[in-house]
């Protein structure tokens, strides 16, 4: 039985920044934010959006009433959770307006959670092939003002359903996963902001992709010209570059080239949201099929890393008209308003962190299906605009 990815879709903030406005006032030379570390716009967050409306977003647009019978389970991956016990996915699956007989869980391991829920979905379906499972990987990335990671901050989710008979990408059953104890990246459940050690973070990620991707050769014994293009999470859209010639190193081959090509078309969303942290790899998926050369039949090789560390190798097979259930990303990307780098620093200053007090947001001005509207008795109030 084919199962994997049958349709997926993307939501993000109806706010970004230009990072060359952002470069002038961190005084950095421009050219560092978009040629050295490749990012051009960055998703503003208001503090009327959380990783729950933004989930919640992006899952609306998969949904018809067939499609939300036939949800078993609500798994959403996200490592910037706004709740330590209760999981995102049932103010998520209410917002939606599902069904109370529906499993929900929220996963976690840093950047990787959404390739664990997509595996796990894909155990749900194999027991019970009727069922379709929806996983949303939502984040926003927040590393603070004035700090290195400053450029490489996004938010957005994506959403996709995982069933029988896929009609984007039937996911092959050989993958390898590869788990060390190391500390690049973390967040302590004080902080709001990530703790970072960013060269390091770098650089594990790259051994962590060769080990993974010479591990799934020798077991498969598959050349890379096997496969049509290499996906990547993309913290920021030199990381997938310095990763794929990690591997490619001076080739410049028929395969090397193609893989170059893709690489771009899959940059071409991050460049213009930043980093989703448990989407970003989905987002990147997304954009090849809409900006590369896929075609019907083709094999992609998809890299999944989070910090502390885990990463996956896993690869799937494109389906006969899967354009037609990858959701546009022209129109989130377009409907959005630029704001001044004054602006995006008020608005990081207003997100919804760690206060305790009853608090109201003015819900004027999001263009967001959903809201956070803002918290009383401890409680987020969520509602649909
Ligand atoms: N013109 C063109 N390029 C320029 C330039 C200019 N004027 N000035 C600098 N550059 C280039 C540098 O040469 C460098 O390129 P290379 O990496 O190819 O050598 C690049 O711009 C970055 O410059 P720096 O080396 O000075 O880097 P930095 O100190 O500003 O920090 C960073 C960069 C480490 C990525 C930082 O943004 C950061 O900490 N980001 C967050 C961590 C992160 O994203 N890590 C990724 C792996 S971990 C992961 O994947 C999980 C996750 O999502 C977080």
């Amino acid at each position: 039985m084919k199962i994997g990815i049958d349709k997926l879709a993307f939501a993000t903030t109806d706010k970004y920044m230009d990072l060359r406005e952002l470069a002038a006032a961190r005084n950095v030379d421009p050219d560092k934010y978009t040629i050295g570390i490749g990012q051009d716009l960055q998703a503003v967050v208001p503090p009327t959006q959380d990783i729950v409306t933004l989930a919640a977003a992006a899952a609306q647009k998969l949904l018809t009433p067939a499609i939300a019978q036939r949800i078993s389970t609500v798994i959403v991956a996200t490592e910037s959770g706004i709740d330590n016990s209760k999981a995102a996915a049932i103010y998520v699956k209410h917002l939606l307006g599902l069904g109370d007989f529906v499993r929900t869980v929220e996963l976690k391991e840093a950047c990787y959670s959404a390739t664990a829920g997509l595996q796990f979905a894909r155990g749900i379906v194999a027991l019970n092939p009727q069922e379709e499972v929806l996983v949303i990987a939502a984040d926003i990335a927040r590393y603070g003002l004035n700090t290195p990671g400053e450029v490489t901050q996004g938010a957005g989710a994506v959403a996709m359903i995982v069933s029988q008979n896929p009609r984007v990408l039937a996911i092959e059953d050989t993958s390898v996963s590869l788990t060390k104890d190391i500390m690049d990246f973390w967040r302590p459940l004080y902080a709001t902001e990530a703790f970072v050690d960013g060269k390091y973070s770098t650089s594990v990620y790259i051994d962590c992709f060769r080990e993974v991707l010479t591990r799934y050769q020798q077991l498969t014994g598959r050349p890379l010209a096997d496969f049509s293009a290499l996906l990547f999470h993309l913290p920021f859209t030199k990381m997938g570059k310095k990763a794929l010639e990690a591997v490619l190193g001076d080739r410049a081959d028929a395969t090397a080239e193609r893989f170059r090509r893709a690489l771009a078309a899959s940059q071409a969303a991050c460049r213009q949201v930043g980093n989703l942290y448990t989407g970003s790899l989905y987002l990147a998926l997304m954009s090849y099929l809409q900006n590369g050369e896929a075609q019907a039949g083709d094999r992609l090789g998809l890299f999944s890393y989070g910090s502390g560390a885990e990463g996956e190798f896993f690869t799937g097979i494109l389906q006969p008209g899967f354009a037609d259930y990858v959701l546009p990303l022209s129109s989130a990307l377009r409907d959005r308003q630029q704001v001044s780098v004054a602006e995006y620093e008020r608005l990081f200053n207003q997100q919804l962190g760690m206060t305790a007090e009853d608090i109201n947001f003015s819900t004027e001005g999001d263009s967001a299906p959903f809201v956070l509207a803002g918290q009383k008795d401890h409680q987020r109030q969520y509602r649909a605009n």
